[in-house]
């Protein structure tokens, strides 16, 4: 058994797939020095149109394998899974816990600051939606603040095929962001994992005064905050050394891991160097036995 400080140890981050290679890649930028282990459900996406015990069931899992692999904090790059499962999450996980929306929610308040009238938009999966939980972090930051969200399922897959100059994407996005274009928001958050990859097509469709909130990148600004405050920053230097996907960061999958290293390296430009596939159905029974 080695035995390393825990600021030396990885940042766990997971996602119902591939897209929350969209936040490893915020935090990666962002933590130079901080080395990842990510776990994509790819055997139980999306997990944007299913019920909340449901996600929550498969959240508390991914949480579990997680941390049996050693972490110092966890990311849920899934803004579905943080809309639904964060509570759960840090009821069964002994470690600091770090969701999308609430980072999210505060940019684009932080960005509209100073406008008691800010009209900011979301767009997110059907369940991120219907969990009202970016209206709710919205509303925390500000009383004043109008909301409306949308949901764009559709983005999923089009990234996902790296649709991202399509004709045919952008009219799916004229049509889910009509409504969004005559609400005019000041600022739009891009709730879900998927959609940084389209941002030029949905900067186009709103129009090009509409700050986009990439929720990633406002997660990975807090990781580095909370590391800071908890002193918890990995003193071993690898800045300069790091490039995404080196052996350093770890990857897991529950399914198919030619495609997640496929569509990795259309999100990325590169594959994981390390990538396994393993299962994580009852975990924390195995860890017991
Ligand atoms: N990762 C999901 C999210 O950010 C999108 C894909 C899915 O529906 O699982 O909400």
């Amino acid at each position: 058994m080695n035995s390393i400080s825990i600021e030396q140890l990885p940042i766990g981050i997971f996602d119902s797939g591939v897209g929350g290679l969209t936040v490893y890649r915020a935090l990666h930028d962002r933590l130079p020095n901080e080395r990842f282990i990510y776990l994509g459900d790819t055997a139980r996406v999306p997990y944007g149109t299913k019920s909340l015990a449901t996600v929550e069931r498969y959240a508390i899992e991914n949480s579990q394998f997680l941390a049996s692999r050693g972490i110092k904090m966890l990311v849920v790059a899934c803004n579905t899974a943080s809309a639904l499962a964060l509570p759960k999450i840090r009821e069964k996980i002994g470690l600091d816990v770090v969701g999308v929306i609430g980072p999210g929610g505060r940019k684009a308040v932080e960005l509209t600051k100073g406008d008691l009238h800010a009209r900011i938009g979301v767009i997110a999966t059907e369940a991120t939606v219907a969990s009202n939980a970016y209206f709710e972090a919205i509303r925390r930051a500000s009383d004043t603040a109008e909301v409306l969200q949308s949901g764009c399922p559709l983005f999923v897959p089009l990234a996902e095929e790296n649709w991202v100059n399509e004709p045919e994407t952008f009219s799916i996005a004229a049509k889910y962001l009509a409504r969004m274009k005559e609400f005019a928001p000041d600022a739009l958050v891009l709730g879900c994992t998927h959609y940084p990859i389209l941002r030029e097509v949905i900067q186009r469709t709103v129009g090009e005064n509409v700050m986009l909130v990439d929720s990633g990148e406002a997660t990975a600004e807090e990781v580095a905050r909370l590391l800071m405050d908890k002193g918890l920053q990995n003193p071993i230097e690898h800045i300069g050394k790091r490039t995404l996907c080196d052996d350093l960061d770890h990857f897991y999958v529950t399914d198919a891991a030619d495609r997640f290293a496929r569509v990795a390296e259309r999100f990325l430009g590169t594959k994981p160097s390390k990538l396994e596939a393993i299962e994580v159905y009852g975990i924390d029974e195995l860890r017991k036995s």
